[in-house]
């Protein structure tokens, strides 16, 4: 059945605040879906989630590079952009399934690399107003009932 827990975002360091707090009860090995349109917060988020992990320098948008790994305190941080791929087989050839196996995966526009990534930990959502407008909402799903408590408690959600 699955679960989501909702939160508002009102500026990007409130997003990569409720980020950082997301990433304190990330475990090795699972992997993070962010969805949302271009300027949605992905990336933003994403530096947050790093600072979380004890990642000390700049995060900045895997867009080009599609894969960038920063050691952190789970093992690695793997940050993936899919944007520019447009065949799944380049995403599966990126090997992700290996890659976060000594670590925690983040995967911008996962939603069409799904199919190549195995099971997904956590989905989150940044929806907003757009406009200029700098509210977002933030929602973060998953399968497994047993992890819901933790990241209520660590978003401050219900
Ligand atoms: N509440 C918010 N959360 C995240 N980003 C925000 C927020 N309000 C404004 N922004 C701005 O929106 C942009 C988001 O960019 P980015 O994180 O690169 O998006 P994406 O990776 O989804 O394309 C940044 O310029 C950021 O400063
Ligand atoms: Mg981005």
């Amino acid at each position: 059945m699955g679960w989501s827990l909702r939160v508002c975002s009102a500026s990007p360091d409130a997003t990569r605040e409720l980020a950082a707090r997301l990433a304190g009860v990330a475990r090795r090995g699972d992997v993070i879906v962010l969805r949302g349109p271009l300027g949605a917060g992905k990336t933003t988020f994403a530096q947050g989630f790093a600072r979380g992990l004890g990642v000390g320098g700049p995060v900045t948008s895997p867009t080009f590079t599609l894969v960038r790994q920063y050691p952190c305190a789970l093992g690695q941080l793997v940050h993936v952009d899919v944007y520019r791929l447009d065949r799944l087989a380049e995403v599966a050839d990126l090997g992700l399934a290996d890659l976060v196996e000594d670590g925690v995966a983040l995967v911008e526009w996962g939603d069409v690399a799904r199919p190549a990534l195995g099971a997904v930990t956590w989905t989150v959502s940044i929806d907003g107003p757009g406009g200029g407008d700098d509210d977002r909402v933030v929602t973060v799903s998953g399968e497994d009932e047993t992890r819901r408590g933790e990241v209520a408690a660590a978003l401050g959600a219900r």
